[in-house]
């Protein structure tokens, strides 16, 4: 007499499942011809340029110093400068928000000072001036654009973050820091 073959035991998981549905009832459940999914999707992608561009802008825009120190109780405004303290192409790191983390400030030709967070987007190495218009992180060889702080080459992904400015009464201040 043969003996029938044991049939192999459904795991838990298995038998919790639903038993799987044909592609009419799955269509009916989500009744959407692919023609439409493609539309969708480029909709979709298109909003997020549209924002993703919009945000770019503002970061950029970002950049410029404002003329005075605005009245906002929630800024914390630290002078980091003296006006007229660094020439061309001279920069320097100043704490910022607190004493454990640092700023670096950055008189760029064309474009006055600018500031980024040190702290570099990869593996959080400070990141230094070259005097080229780049900032260079030395760990494994990052470069971000001075002037706007995005990703020139290396494993960074990501921007630096830039630290908002303010002048008042002969000094500049940092006023906080905005994460792209
Ligand atoms: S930590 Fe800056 S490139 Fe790796």
């Amino acid at each position: 007499m043969v003996k029938e073959m044991d049939q192999p035991a459904r795991t838990p998981t298995e038998s919790a499942l639903p038993p799987r549905t044909s592609e009419e009832e799955w269509r009916k459940e989500f009744p959407y011809p692919w023609n439409e999914d493609e539309i969708v999707t480029r909709r979709d992608t298109l909003r997020f340029l549209l924002a993703g561009s919009g945000a770019l802008f503002l970061a950029t825009g970002a950049i410029a110093i404002l003329g005075t120190l605005p009245k906002n109780p929630n800024l914390k405004a630290i002078p980091i400068a003296k006006e007229g303290e660094l020439a061309e192409h001279q920069w320097k790191v100043f704490n910022y928000p607190d004493e454990y983390t640092q700023g670096i400030l950055i008189n760029l030709p064309g474009h006055g000072l600018v500031a980024y967070s040190d702290v570099c987007t990869h593996l959080s190495c400070a990141v230094l001036y070259q005097g080229d218009g780049k900032l260079h992180c030395p760990c494994h060889e990052g470069f971000f654009d001075a002037a706007t702080g995005n990703v020139l080459a290396g494993p960074p992904t990501r921007p630096l973050p830039l630290i908002q400015l303010a002048r008042q009464d002969g000094t500049i201040y940092a006023l906080k820091e905005i994460a792209r």
